[in-house]
Order: structure tokens, then C-alpha cells, then sequence
């Protein structure tokens, strides 16, 4: 009985923290979108917190952006704690390439570059060192990776930290490549017409298979990059080129974000000077199929009413732009909101309404997420029963009854957890 009651109590703490997750804010975390997913990975904010979790926003619920219901991946633990590092989704649309970063080893805490990929298996729920074949893979932060039709990842510069007491950084401007059906890395050799070295820029890849890089740090002065001095990458002639941008000005800046629409927009959002104080505007466009690329500042001055956020991360799903943690310059604190963006008003909404969804393959029953979890739970519960009351009917009756009230009460802690949660949550906010 004793052991019973210990075991619920148990249960009762897992499902929880399963169904009402309250993930510690970071910055310069990752984000992807898997099916109907959005899964938060990775970040900075101080090693006691849990960082190296990995939960998603359900897409397939509306949610109230003030409202969030974060679910845990129990299984998805990083095995490492990274910030600063790049998340790319295959072409499979199942696994992540997790690359580069500031590695730290979980136990020790202490710096360990010794492995820059790691990749996730989203159908069971796990991550592995994999085998990577070619050219020695540099250690590298402050980078974005994009990916090609062909499952070609392409990572441009970014940092070295070479002393990490004296914190002394190298900028890089070489071109890495990971084939990811082969599992080859390379370091392209391209001399020609190559790009000053730099860290923290945004990239997109375009329909054309060309890279468009924008902003962060540059050169060994490591000064910002002005906005309008674009570098383009030719995938498929494995080229540089430079274009010099028309429109609006926009301020310098790294650790922004950067969405590419499916009109050929750059959406940047955020983003902060070398001080980490605010830049402005907070958000532009660059329409790329303009020649040259021209930026624009929305006229509707809706789309600069958020706070200075830089840090945090952004993701486009259908019309939404989907903005995650960061930290918030005007408060000074961490952004624990998700902010949306509709690019089709060009305004920032509050409510999520998840978008009509073709019928999605077969293959994502295989996830186990809450609901299996919970599943899990009972079945297991009920046999724990049924062996320790073989010995008579009337403690299988007991049992029995026991298990409804109990399963009950569960229902109602949870709930009851969840709701005080929430409360705490929204005052904390304010
Ligand atoms: C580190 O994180 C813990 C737990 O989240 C928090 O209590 C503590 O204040 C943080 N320390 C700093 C220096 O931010
Ligand atoms: C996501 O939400 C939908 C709609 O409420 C639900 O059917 C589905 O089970 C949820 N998926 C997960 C993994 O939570
Ligand atoms: C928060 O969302 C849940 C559903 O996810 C809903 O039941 C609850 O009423 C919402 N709370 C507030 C304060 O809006
Ligand atoms: C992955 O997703 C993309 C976009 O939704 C889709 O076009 C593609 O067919 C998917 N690939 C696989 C292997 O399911
Ligand atoms: C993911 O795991 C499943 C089950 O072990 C396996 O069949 C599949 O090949 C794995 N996917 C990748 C990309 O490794
Ligand atoms: C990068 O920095 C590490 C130390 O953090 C150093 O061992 C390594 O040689 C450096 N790599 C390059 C390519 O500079
Ligand atoms: C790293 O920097 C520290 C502090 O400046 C210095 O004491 C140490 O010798 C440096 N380490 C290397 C390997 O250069
Ligand atoms: C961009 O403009 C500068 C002058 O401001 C010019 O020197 C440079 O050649 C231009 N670059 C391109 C690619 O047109
Ligand atoms: C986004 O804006 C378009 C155009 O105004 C509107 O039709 C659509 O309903 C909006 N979507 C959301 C989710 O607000
Ligand atoms: C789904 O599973 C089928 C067979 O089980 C496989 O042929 C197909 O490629 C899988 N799709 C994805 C997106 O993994």
C-alpha cells in the first residue's frame, strides 16, 4: 500500500511536468518546426536550469499567446548543453542536425568541443552522436545553417573561441558543407571574390539556391555589418557575390532573427547593437525579387510595436511568423511570450488559430508524446494491481477502487496544478 501511494504520488509529479511544462527562458536557443510542432531546443540562460530539455508548442491547438501549454519530450534531453549553435531539419523531415555551438559536457560543465553534431531522431525520441565522414569539422558559434534541395547543409564563418579563459575569438569566412544523405563534411575551397569573415548574420535560402546574408559582426574589427551590404552564396555554382540594397535604412545589428516567405521576403525581427542596446526599426522586409533587393520599413505602425528583443528565435508557419524567448532590452529581462505576426496584415496578433492541415502521413503515430504517455501510465498502474492482488478477490475489488478514486484524483491535482501554474505564469509576466 505504502509502496502504492509512493508510486502515484510519483506518477502524479511526471504527468505534471509532462502536461504543464514551464520551460526556463534563454536566449540564442533553436527552434524547428516538425509537422505540427514547434520544438525549442538548446539556449543560454545559467547551468542550473534546464536548458538541455527539449518541448514543443502544439500547432494543432489555438492557443492565446499569453496562455501557453509547452509540452516535455521526456526523452528528448540534450546530452550536451549548446547556445549559439544552428538546427536544421533534414529532408526527411524527421531528424535535426544540431551543429556548432558553445558545447559545454552536462556533469562537468566545462567547454567540450570534441563533437559538433549531434542529430535527433524525431520518431524515437532520440539523440546521437553520428558517424561523419571527410574533412575535420571546425569548432564554430554564432552561425546559421540552411539547407538545399539535395540535403546539402551550408555553414558560412561564425566564431572560434580559441582561449575560452581570456574568452579570444577568431571571426572565419570558409564555407562548410554537411552532405547529409552521405554523412561528409567539407570545407569548400573557394578563393575567389571570398566575403570578409563573419558571425551572427541571418541566412536564407532562396527557390534560386542562392544564400542571402545579412548583418552581424565582420572582419577582425569585428564591427556590424551594415544592413544594406548583402553577400550572396550560389549553391550551385559554389560562388560569392555582393549586392549593394536599395530602400529604407535599417540599423546595424546581430543576434537578430529572419524569416523567408514563400513571396521571396526576408522578415528580420529584433536584433541589438554591439551594446545590447535596441536598434530600430524592429522589423523589416527585404523583397528579394526586386533587383537589387530593397528593404522596406512596414507603414503600418503596428509592426513596430514590440519590445527589443534580441536572442530569441523565429520561425514561419503558414502566415505566422512564430517569435520564442530572447531577451527583452526594455525590461531587462528574459521573454518568457510568444509573440505572432501575421505577414499577410503585416500586424502582430495575440491568438493562434491552427491553419487547415492537409492530412498528415501515417508516420507520426509513431511519436510518443503526452497522450501515449499517459497511457502508458495506467496500463502500467493496472498491472502493478493485478499482480499484487492475485492473492485474493476482495484486494482486486479494493485494488480496483482504489485505482478509479485514485486515477480520478489525479485527474483533479493536475488540473488543479495546471490552472495554479498558469495564475502564476500570467502574474509572473507582468
Ligand atoms: C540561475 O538559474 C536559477 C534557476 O533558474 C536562478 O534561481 C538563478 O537566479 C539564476 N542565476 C543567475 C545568475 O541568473
Ligand atoms: C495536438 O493538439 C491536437 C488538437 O487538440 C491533438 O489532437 C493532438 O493529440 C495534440 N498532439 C500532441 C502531440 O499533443
Ligand atoms: C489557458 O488555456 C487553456 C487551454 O489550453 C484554457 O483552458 C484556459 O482557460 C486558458 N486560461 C486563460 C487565463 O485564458
Ligand atoms: C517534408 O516536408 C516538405 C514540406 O512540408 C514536403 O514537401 C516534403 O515532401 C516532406 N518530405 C518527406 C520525406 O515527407
Ligand atoms: C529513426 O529511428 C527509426 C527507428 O529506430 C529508424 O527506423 C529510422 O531509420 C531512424 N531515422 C534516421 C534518420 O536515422
Ligand atoms: C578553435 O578553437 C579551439 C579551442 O577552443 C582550438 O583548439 C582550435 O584549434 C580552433 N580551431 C581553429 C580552426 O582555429
Ligand atoms: C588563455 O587565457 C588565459 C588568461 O588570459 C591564459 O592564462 C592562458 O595561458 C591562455 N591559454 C592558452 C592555451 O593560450
Ligand atoms: C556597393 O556600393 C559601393 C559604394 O558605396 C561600391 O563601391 C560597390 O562596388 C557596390 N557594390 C556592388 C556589388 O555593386
Ligand atoms: C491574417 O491577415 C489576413 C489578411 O488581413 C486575414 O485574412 C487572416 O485572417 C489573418 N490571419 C490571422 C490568423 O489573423
Ligand atoms: C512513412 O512510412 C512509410 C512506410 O512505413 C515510408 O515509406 C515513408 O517514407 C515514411 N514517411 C516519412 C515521412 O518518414
Amino acid at each position: 500500500m505504502y509502496f502504492l501511494i509512493k508510486f502515484i504520488f510519483y506518477i502524479i509529479f511526471l504527468i505534471n511536468s509532462i502536461l504543464c511544462y514551464n520551460p526556463p527562458r534563454r536566449n540564442f536557443h533553436n527552434s524547428v518546426i516538425i509537422n505540427d510542432r514547434l520544438l525549442i531546443l538548446a539556449g543560454e540562460k545559467n547551468q542550473s536550469s534546464d536548458t538541455y530539455k527539449l518541448f514543443y508548442l502544439n500547432l494543432s491547438k489555438s492557443f492565446d499567446n499569453k496562455n501557453l501549454s509547452w509540452t516535455l519530450i521526456p526523452d528528448g534531453n540534450l546530452p550536451i548543453y549548446t547556445w549559439h549553435s544552428t538546427a536544421i531539419v533534414g529532408l526527411d523531415n524527421f531528424t535535426i542536425f544540431l551543429i556548432g555551438g558553445y558545447i559545454k559536457n552536462k556533469n562537468t560543465l566545462d567547454y567540450d568541443f570534441s563533437n559538433q553534431v549531434y542529430t535527433y531522431n524525431y520518431s524515437v525520441s532520440k539523440w546521437t552522436i553520428p558517424s561523419i565522414r571527410g574533412d575535420s569539422i571546425p569548432p564554430r558559434q554564432q552561425i546559421k545553417g540552411v539547407i538545399d534541395n539535395s540535403g546539402i547543409i551550408y555553414i558560412f564563418g561564425g566564431v572560434n573561441t580559441t582561449n575560452l579563459t581570456a574568452f579570444s575569438r577568431l571571426l572565419y569566412n570558409d564555407m562548410n558543407t554537411l552532405d547529409t544523405p552521405s554523412m561528409t563534411w567539407r570545407t569548400l575551397s573557394i578563393s575567389e571574390n571570398l566575403p570578409l569573415p563573419n558571425g551572427d548574420y541571418s541566412a536564407s535560402l532562396l527557390p534560386n539556391g542562392v544564400i542571402v546574408y545579412i548583418g552581424g559582426e565582420e572582419d577582425i574589427s569585428w564591427t556590424l555589418v551594415n544592413m544594406k551590404k548583402i553577400k550572396l552564396f550560389d549553391t550551385t555554382k559554389l560562388e560569392w557575390s555582393y549586392m549593394n540594397a536599395t530602400g529604407d535604412d535599417i540599423d546595424l545589428r546581430w543576434q537578430f532573427s529572419s524569416v523567408l516567405t514563400p513571396d521571396g521576403d526576408i522578415i528580420i525581427f529584433g536584433g541589438c547593437t554591439q551594446k545590447f542596446t535596441s536598434v530600430s526599426p524592429n522589423l523589416a522586409v527585404l523583397d528579394t525579387n526586386k533587383s537589387p533587393y530593397k528593404w522596406t520599413i512596414s507603414s503600418n505602425s503596428d509592426s513596430n510595436s514590440l519590445p527589443s528583443i534580441y536572442g530569441h528565435s523565429a520561425n514561419l508557419y503558414f502566415n505566422y511568423i512564430i517569435i520564442t524567448f530572447g531577451f527583452n532590452i526594455d525590461t531587462s529581462l528574459y521573454n518568457s511570450n510568444v509573440y505572432l505576426y501575421n505577414i499577410t496584415s503585416n500586424k502582430w496578433i495575440t491568438s493562434f488559430n491552427p491553419p487547415p492541415v492537409p492530412t498528415t502521413t501515417s508516420n507520426t503515430s509513431t511519436f510518443t508524446g503526452t497522450s501515449s504517455t499517459s497511457t502508458g501510465t495506467s496500463t502500467s498502474s493496472t498491472s502493478t494491481l493485478t499482480t499484487s492482488t492475485k492473492k485474493s478477490l476482495k484486494g482486486l475489488a479494493i485494488g480496483l477502487g482504489i485505482s478509479v478514486v485514485v486515477i480520478l484524483g489525479v485527474f483533479i491535482i493536475i488540473f488543479t496544478l495546471c490552472k495554479k501554474k498558469e495564475i502564476l505564469e500570467i502574474s509572473g509576466d507582468r
